[in-house]
């Protein structure tokens, strides 16, 4: 195709605001799909993406479409991740394309994903074209959102699209708006071979399906690729395009957006962001500001049942064969067992993969406390990275820690705002801004990311009633006093338990802590104390008390059905209990404790 008649476009928006709804239209208006054909939200292709109603692999589509000028149109749309764990994909897939609808839902307005998705789009110098959707609610306020825009965002949104999604008015003058006011790619048909590689996921007949961007040069079936990453050398097999669905194709030019495969067997072999070309007469620059994805968050996956183990191995393998920013380890704990130190981008990312892995492959898991990445510094100048709290070195050796921390933003209506500041203020945070916009607030914080994996979404969302959105970005390891507490369970140490807390917060955090384990942890035969130590030092401590009678004294001998069944619940109960020496600790008790009210 032509360079002056393809248009490469993003949508940007807050989760929610109807970006899968707004594609599904164009692609639908366009014959792209028959309506028959047409699944809803086609574009989310997994199960827990469509439930959770979010979109966590960038997916693209071409979309012909005949403009009002009587000129024939390609118009590719990445749909690109909507969440902040996936913040790196975003932006790289954002530079394969020239602009960007900005979705914003009319009845809300602004909210914390669309900012920070609009910025990574005015990063990659996008074209934005505004676009109020779900015009046909009673609540929409598409003035007030259209000057919210301008004031907050600070792009024109004088002629922002009114549009829903949902009964399709406006959709027209979407496509309209794409062709007139988007820039069409450049590049150049003789250039050697530069194409950025903008996604990849394993397909079980295909392999390694890999999107890219053409930038400079063509690609064509049979050619021999090189990564630039690693070097790596790979033959084509297949080339082609998304109608949504997979169609080959002969050859792909400047500005186009495609699939290939190769035989390639992992995703891992394949980066996102990387440069593709040529093995021969290759270009000799690779695309600026390659990075690949680091994990940030780490917890222990072990099967409840710890005759799972070599499952719960199958479905790990499975699930990171698709997912290169996934990482894992065996580990072995003294009270879990054996199991997987694993890392992910964020917290939905971590519950995105413990959920397929239950649910998938049936696998009871037990999920230990999420930890970020510590830096620790030794005496003797070196540093390592403690990925998980039970493996902190004796403090002797130790200078000093160091700990990654986040800008947050937070939008909230003022209403909320003293409960949003004292949530931030009981993390550790420190006030940035304070800025309103248009009846809220927005609030910019600097948080340990400590203080923010376990429950801080949640908590900001109860305390706000569900009305605060949030969103954050890594900024740099500082150092404070950070320390490691222990929990023992009848005088002997769960190492899953264990945890690193900020020294002057230990005391209140280890109260909590065996407070909770107390109520958590049936009554046994003995007397069960509970603590909480730094080091040597007992911080906190309770007692659980012993059981006086067992549990079908009181079936009164008779009712022997009753008693069947007391015992066979109980039973059931016992496959989520873990034995801790002579303690048994239900499944449950590992989450629950750590949450911090
Ligand atoms: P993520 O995939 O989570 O990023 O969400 P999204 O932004 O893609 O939102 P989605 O398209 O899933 O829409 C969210 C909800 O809003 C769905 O229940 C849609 O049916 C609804 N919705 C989308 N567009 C409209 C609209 O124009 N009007 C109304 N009334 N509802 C809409």
């Amino acid at each position: 195709t032509e360079l002056a008649h393809i248009r490469n476009f993003s949508i940007v928006a807050h989760i929610d605001h109807g970006k899968s709804t707004l594609a599904d239209r164009l692609i639908q208006s366009t014959g792209t799909v028959q309506d028959r054909e047409m699944k809803e939200q086609m574009l989310d292709a997994m199960d827990i993406e469509r439930e959770r109603g979010i979109t966590i692999k960038a997916n693209t589509v071409r979309i012909d479409y005949t403009a009002d000028d009587g000129q024939a149109y390609v118009l590719n749309l990445i749909d690109t991740p909507g969440h902040v764990d996936f913040a790196y994909e975003v932006s790289r897939s954002m530079r394969a394309v020239e602009g960007s609808l900005l979705v914003v839902d009319s009845s809300q307005g602004v909210e914390a994903q669309t900012l920070a998705n609009v910025y990574q789009a005015i990063d990659a110098d996008h074209e934005i074209v505004p676009v109020l959707n779900k015009i046909d609610l009673p609540a929409a306020d598409c003035d007030r959102v259209a000057e919210q825009i301008e004031d907050v965002i600070g792009i024109d949104a004088s002629g922002a699209i009114r549009v829903s999604a949902k009964t399709g008015v406006g959709i027209h003058e979407t496509l309209e708006a794409i062709v007139k006011y988007l820039p069409a790619p450049t590049g150049t048909r003789e250039a050697p071979l530069k194409a950025m590689l903008v996604d990849s996921w394993y397909d079980a007949y295909l392999g390694v399906i890999v999107l890219v961007r053409i930038m400079d040069g063509v690609l064509k079936k049979n050619d021999r690729i090189r990564m630039m990453q690693n070097g790596s050398v790979h033959q084509v097999d297949r080339i082609g395009v998304f109608r949504p669905a997979m169609a080959e194709i002969d050859e792909l030019g400047p500005g186009e957006i495609g699939f290939l495969t190769a035989s390639i067997k992992q995703v891992r072999d394949t980066r996102v962001g990387d440069t593709i070309t040529h093995e021969k007469k290759g270009c000799e620059q690779p695309l600026p500001g390659f990075k690949p994805s680091q994990p940030v968050v780490f917890c222990g996956l072990f099967p409840a049942d710890a005759s799972e183990f070599e499952d719960l191995r199958q479905a790990i393998e499975r699930l990171a064969l698709n997912d290169a920013s996934f990482s894992y380890e065996m580990e072995t704990s003294a009270a879990l067992g054996f199991g997987f130190r694993c890392g992910f981008l964020g917290l939905l990312h971590l519950e995105v993969i413990r959920d397929r892995i239950e649910r998938e492959y049936g696998i009871d898991l037990i999920t230990t406390a999420p930890s970020v990445v510590y830096h620790i510094h030794m005496r003797d100048g070196q540093m390592t990275e403690l990925h998980n709290p039970a493996d902190m070195p004796d403090l002797t050796h130790v200078s000093h820690v160091e700990e990654p921390r986040i800008k947050a933003t937070i939008l909230v209506p003022d209403d909320y705002l003293g409960d949003v500041l004292k949530l931030c203020q009981d993390r550790r945070g420190i006030q940035m801004d304070l800025t309103y916009v248009g009846g809220r607030a927005m609030v910019v914080y600097d948080l340990p990311l400590n203080e923010v994996v376990f429950d801080f979404y949640d908590r900001l969302k109860s305390v706000t009633k569900g009305y605060a959105s949030f969103d954050y970005q890594l900024t740099e390891y500082r150092q404070d006093h950070l320390v490691k507490m222990s929990v023992l369970v009848n005088d002997e140490p769960v190492d899953a338990l264990s945890m690193m807390v900020h020294r002057d917060r230990a005391e209140a955090r280890g109260r909590v802590m065996v407070e909770k384990l107390k109520d958590l942890i049936p009554r046994h035969m003995f007397k069960i104390p509970i603590q909480a130590a730094i080091g040597g030092k007992v911080v906190a401590r309770e007692t659980l008390s012993a059981m006086r009678k067992d549990v079908t004294a009181k079936c009164y001998g008779g009712d022997v059905s009753r008693k069947k069944k007391l015992l066979e619940k109980q039973k059931k109960g016992k496959k989520k209990m873990r034995q801790f020496g002579r303690v048994e600790i239900p499944q449950e008790a590992f989450i629950s404790a750590l949450k911090m009210d």
